[in-house]
């Protein structure tokens, strides 16, 4: 029998969902009755669920990633939890592209609630830190787009990369082995990227490719229990927002680190073809995940996603509505953005890198506050 507590929250959870997408209007509505849209597989009991907070999430590199990180800082301050932030030594990455060791976290930052740093994905290590209810995390983005990303990011700073005369993509990938050294500094930005964030092998001889990108993603499965997708971005944050039993506030996000449009080459199929060959474990990564997503989107309802990405979509126009006076940002370079904080850092002169500026008491009139905005 379906009691009548159900059909009222759901009765309730309908109209609020078209109250919010016709209206409009301030951030604040009951929270609890987004809980209702997707019925969640992980915590069918009645009431609160308690949030997850002990989460590593990957963050690898040209996916999105930075746009996920925030989201991870801003839910750590929001619920006064650690960050396992690196040493020194370490730089922001944990000694990327070393593989990680629990002695690159700086002992202020132990023991971590939340690890969410560029790192080489070791597991042992990882659970050797973290708690042993720790909720593993990452994003893949199609392999195609991602390199062309990379190639144009690392072009000054990846030596396979310097080698190309013109900086040329396409002559790279004409004969990429006349450029590429597997065993030098930073080889890793040069090919199957993803594969060795997640402590794969990059190198794997072609005889043996298709074997080992098999068990290789069965393991990062057993492992990790939401791998995104950055094609499917917002997709992928409402089964986050479920896995961890977080509100759909917890993961209102403004995409950060992009590129101008004009920064981006556009590829040929063919390229696209030659980029797939040269990275194929990423590719065969790439398929296996994609099919793990939508097969998890399905089991949550493909309709209840479609409204959740809907409301996801309108409350962050709210918000950026909010802390931008009633408009939109504009993208703009970093030499436009007067707060000094706000400034993307630039790869090289080749490549730029666009945010955001935000005017000071943009957001009053909204009631929002400035730093809500900046973080
Ligand atoms: C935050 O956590 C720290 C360390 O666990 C604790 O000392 C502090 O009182 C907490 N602050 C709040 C506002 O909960
Ligand atoms: C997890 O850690 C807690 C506290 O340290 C411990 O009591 C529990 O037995 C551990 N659970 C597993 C499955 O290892
Ligand atoms: C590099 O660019 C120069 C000038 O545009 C051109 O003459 C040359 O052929 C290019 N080299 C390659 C290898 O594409
Ligand atoms: C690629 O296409 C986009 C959209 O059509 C355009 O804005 C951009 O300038 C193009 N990039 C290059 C390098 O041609
Ligand atoms: C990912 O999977 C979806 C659903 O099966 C499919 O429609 C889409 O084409 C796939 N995307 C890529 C890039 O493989
Ligand atoms: C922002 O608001 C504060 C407090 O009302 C005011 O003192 C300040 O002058 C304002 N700044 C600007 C740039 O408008």
């Amino acid at each position: 029998m379906m009691s009548q507590k159900k059909i009222f929250l759901i009765l309730l959870a309908v109209s609020t969902v078209s109250l919010l997408l016709h209206q409009g209007g301030h951030l604040s509505w009951p929270m609890e009755v987004f809980r209702q849209i997707c019925p969640s597989i992980n915590s069918p009991q009645i009431g609160r669920p308690v949030k997850h907070t002990n989460v590593v999430f990957l963050k690898t590199h040209k996916t999105a990633s930075s746009t996920v990180q925030n989201i991870f800082f801003r839910f750590a301050e929001r619920n006064n939890l650690t960050v396992g932030l690196p040493v020194t030594q370490c730089d922001h990455q944990f000694c990327y592209p070393r593989l990680f060791s629990s002695h690159f976290v700086h002992p202020h930052t132990l023991p971590p609630n939340i690890v969410t740093n560029h790192l080489r994905f070791s597991r042992s290590e990882l659970q050797r830190l973290m708690p042993n209810n720790t909720i593993y995390i990452t994003i893949l983005r199609e392999p195609g787009a991602m390199f062309e990303s990379l190639f144009s990011y690392y072009n000054q700073y990846c030596d396979s990369f310097k080698r190309v005369p013109n900086g040329s993509l396409e002559a790279f990938l004409d004969n990429p082995w006349a450029y590429y050294r597997p065993e030098e500094k930073d080889s890793m930005y040069a090919r199957n990227t993803l594969t060795f964030d997640l402590g794969g092998d990059k190198d794997r001889p072609h005889a043996d490719l298709e074997r080992y990108a098999k068990r290789f993603a069965a393991e990062v499965e057993y492992t990790f229990s939401l791998v995104m997708i950055a094609e499917f971005f917002d997709e992928s944050l409402v089964l986050l927002r479920h896995l961890l039993s977080w509100d759909l506030e917890d993961v209102l996000y403004i995409k950060q680190n992009m590129r101008m449009p004009s920064s981006k080459d556009n590829l040929s199929e063919a390229q696209l073809h030659k980029i797939r060959d040269w990275n194929a474990i990423d590719v065969a990564l790439y398929k296996h995940f994609n099919a793990t997503l939508w097969k998890q989107l399905k089991e949550l309802g493909l309709s209840c996603v479609d409204k959740e990405v809907k409301l996801l979509r309108h409350a962050q126009e709210q918000m950026v509505r909010g802390c931008y006076g009633g408009n939109l940002p504009r993208l703009r370079s970093a030499a436009e953005i007067t707060n000094r904080e706000l400034r993307p850092w630039q790869p090289s002169s080749k490549v730029a890198i666009v945010g955001y500026d935000l005017p000071i008491n943009a957001s009053k009139e909204s009631g929002m506050s400035q730093d809500m905005c900046l973080k």
